[in-house]
C-alpha cells in the first residue's frame, strides 16, 4: 500500500512501490489524462509535477511520490501559471493530434514557475525533453511567451 497525495487529495494506493507511477496513475487511479508515450523517459508525454517539479512518471517509482504533491494534468488548470498556460494553448490553437500536450502543458507550467520570462534558448532548453511528432513547437513556444505576458 503505498500513500499518495494526488492533485490535493490523500490517496491509498495498492500498488507495488516500484510500480511506474504513471501505470498507477492510469490504470489504479484511472487518470488518463497523463499520457504513455515510450515508456523510457524520452518523450515527455508522461510528465507530472512531485513538488512542482516536472518528472517522467513513466520511469519514476511510485514510492519516489511518497510524501510529495504529485499534480497531473487533471488539475493543472488549479494552478494561477497552469491556467494561464492551458488559455494560451487554447488562444494560440496549439495540439494538433494533442497526444503529447498534457506532457506539454505540465512543462511549460513548471517552465514558468521557475522563470517567469523565459528567452528562446531557455524555451528550447526546459522543452526539449517533451517530443510532438505533429510538430506543433513553434505554437507551444508562442503559446508560452503569451501565457509569461499574461502572467505578468
Ligand atoms: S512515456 Fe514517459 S517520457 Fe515517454
Ligand atoms: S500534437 Fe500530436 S504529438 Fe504533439
Amino acid at each position: 500500500m503505498s500513500k499518495l497525495q494526488v492533485n490535493g487529495k490523500d490517496l491509498d494506493v495498492d500498488a507495488d512501490p516500484a510500480m511506474p507511477l504513471l501505470w498507477v496513475l492510469r490504470d489504479t487511479l484511472g487518470m488518463t489524462g497523463t499520457k504513455f508515450g515510450c515508456g523510457q523517459a524520452l518523450c515527455g508525454a508522461c510528465t507530472v509535477h512531485l513538488d512542482g517539479a516536472p518528472v517522467r512518471s513513466c520511469v519514476t517509482p511510485v514510492s519516489a511520490a511518497a510524501g510529495k504533491k504529485l499534480i497531473t494534468i487533471e488539475a493543472i488548470g488549479e494552478d494561477r501559471i497552469g491556467k494561464a498556460v492551458q488559455a494560451a494553448w487554447v488562444k494560440h490553437d496549439v495540439a494538433q493530434c494533442g497526444y503529447c500536450q498534457s506532457g506539454q502543458v505540465m512543462s511549460a507550467t513548471a517552465l514558468l514557475r521557475s522563470k517567469r520570462f523565459p528567452t528562446d534558448a531557455e524555451i528550447n532548453q526546459a522543452m526539449a525533453g517533451n517530443i510532438c511528432r505533429c510538430g506543433t513547437y513553434m505554437r507551444i513556444r508562442a503559446a508560452i511567451r503569451d501565457a509569461a505576458v499574461q502572467l505578468g
